[in-house]
């Protein structure tokens, strides 16, 4: 075994021009069983990892590689509260969120179990009360309308698990989600909206980014205008943060204020009080059971040997692309149509976690981190940027997740859905030879000379590694496994790669430059500050808005 990440990196790069020379359908011939082999099921998932590039000693490396990094002894720190986010000196205790009620998990001293069954309570008994009509409006109507304002992580997780469990919702709540700070979105929100049956929740840890309070206060004069009195606010506006003062501050009743706590990372909040709206939609049954498939999938990743460890595997195999091959984007490909929001989601964890060039010690990472994390549902990709991962001149990883029974099963839809995500992944794996493609264009009688033009851009090289995530549906429970996996995944790479996966000092300096802009934007007189560019574009933006 390597027993030093220099050893292990070193190992493993020794061994990629190997690996380049094989193909993905030679792998398949020489092994018939090459699918039971690299396949496991847990928390109602499964993974095929076959079709990767990858042998026994290539695994070999990169399970030296987790293991030279202490991956065990860093997973036992994240669950036992150490304070693993170095630069913010907090604990990250995501996975105590959905813990089992009888589990013990310390954070500076206290048991956190207790305090998260508290605000849960809270959150179960206030969804409930306005899912089975008894909290009302001012005009005495039942709740019709939820509006969420958010952003990142305070949007992206609710909005995600709320469009991907509808079927489990409440069909007599209609769910919204503002986050931009473009006036448009929260317009046409409101634009639909009747102030007496719309309940407001207001999401931010911080309750300090610019995008929610501006929309946030928008909302509220709106209501107050149509309401005809600010006295209302307190039955319409709810708030989930950590900053209880600023909460207070905006005119919310504590009474609906739901708190959470600094060791809840906002991309990994949908958890906590952030999934108020996960709650509302879906009731408390089911967000128990969302919970669960994430605390199944936790015990998966924390117990499982890393050779049978499903986010470990696809956090090694997406190493191997990134620092073994070089790849720089990896996509991930839903299909089903409920999760048409995963890309997006996993993005923000992935993206924000693992977009980081220092390592926890401060000094520059060697290795290249995190990928650019993308995608669409299938088979809408299919028809618009399919073309570039079967045939484009990068090599792009990609994540297939499917359901095997659909939720709305109508006529032939979901077995052509899945004929579709079965041959995908079969094409970018065998491609198709020039011998194959010489074949079918000659039994169509093609002339020789059209047969020599035609035949090269005909050719799929194949060798396109994919990774396939099976399960039987598309239910709360496993939407947490599914979501906690690629937490995990995430995790584990960063560990790896050796940087802090917590943080997000890279988003701050945008912040802090809008702030000292906005004064700059009142009044027509052009600015003479900043650079040349930055100067153009503020005074031409002047000159235009007044034209
Ligand atoms: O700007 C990035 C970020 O801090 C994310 O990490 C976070 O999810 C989002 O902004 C929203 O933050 P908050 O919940 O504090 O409003």
């Amino acid at each position: 075994m390597n027993r030093t990440p220099a050893r292990a990196w070193q190992a493993l790069h020794d061994h990629i021009p190997d690996l380049k020379k094989l193909h993905l359908r030679d792998l398949f011939a020489a092994h018939p069983r090459r699918f039971e082999d690299c396949s496991l099921e847990a928390a109602g998932l499964l993974l095929d990892y076959s079709k990767n590039l990858l042998t026994p000693r290539t695994l070999e490396l990169l399970l030296d590689l987790a293991r030279a990094a202490d991956l065990s002894g860093w997973i036992e720190k994240m669950f036992r509260g150490e304070k693993i986010n170095v630069t913010e000196n907090r604990a990250v205790l995501h996975t105590a969120l959905r813990a089992d009620a009888r589990d013990r998990v310390l954070c500076d001293g206290r048991d956190v179990v207790p305090d998260i069954a508290a605000v849960r309570n809270a959150c179960c008994r206030f969804a409930e009360s306005v899912r089975n009509g008894e909290r009302r409006g001012y005009t005495d109507k039942p709740f019709t309308d939820i509006v969420n304002i958010g952003i990142g992580g305070s949007d992206l997780g609710p909005a995600m698990a709320c469009e991907a469990l509808t079927p489990f919702g409440a069909p007599h709540l209609r769910m919204h989600f503002v986050s931009n700070v473009d006036g448009t979105h929260i317009s046409e929100t409101l634009k639909n909206l009747q102030p007496d049956t719309s309940l407001f929740i207001i999401a931010s840890k911080t309750f300090t980014t610019l995008e929610t309070m501006t929309n946030a206060r928008t909302a509220r004069q709106w209501f107050i205008q149509k309401s005809g009195s600010p006295e209302h606010v307190a039955a319409h506006f709810a708030a989930v943060s950590t900053n209880r003062e600023a909460v207070r501050a905006f005119g919310i009743d504590p009474a609906s204020m739901f708190g959470f706590w600094d060791w809840v990372g906002g991309r990994y909040s949908v958890w906590s009080a952030i999934g108020l709206p996960v709650m509302l939609a879906i009731g408390e049954r089911n967000f128990r059971d969302f919970l669960s498939g994430a605390h199944a999938m936790d015990g998966h990743f924390r117990s499982a040997p890393f050779e049978r460890n499903i986010p470990v595997l696809l956090a090694l195999i997406g190493i191997l692309y990134r620092n073994g091959f070089g790849c720089q984007t990896h996509a991930i490909l839903p299909y089903d149509q409920y999760l048409r929001r995963l890309p997006a989601y996993i993005q923000q964890l992935d993206m924000e976690s693992n977009g980081k060039h220092v390592t926890r010690s401060g000094t520059r990472c060697e290795a290249a981190t995190g990928p650019v994390i993308w995608g669409a549902p299938g088979t809408d990709g299919q028809h618009a940027f399919f073309q570039l991962i079967h045939q484009g001149s990068t090599l792009i990883p990609a994540d297939f997740l499917a359901p095997a029974a659909s939720l709305n099963p109508v006529g032939l839809h979901h077995t052509l859905l899945l004929a579709n995500f079965f041959a995908q992944t079969e094409a970018l794996m065998n491609g198709r030879t020039e011998e194959e493609v010489r074949a079918g264009l000659a039994a169509g009688n093609m002339s020789p000379s059209d047969m020599d033009f035609q035949a090269p851009h005909r050719v799929f090289d194949g060798n396109r590694p994919t990774n396939s995530i099976m399960f039987k549906q598309l239910d709360p429970r496993t939407l947490g496994a599914l979501i906690a996996m690629y937490e995990h995944k995430v995790f584990t790479q960063g560990i790896i790669w050796d940087i802090c996966s917590f943080d997000q000092w890279g988003v701050e300096l945008g912040k802090q430059l809008a702030q000292a802009i906005i004064p700059e934007l009142d009044g027509p007189d052009p600015v003479a500050t900043h650079d040349s560019s930055t100067r153009g574009l503020i005074n031409t933006f002047k000159r235009w808005r007044s034209e």
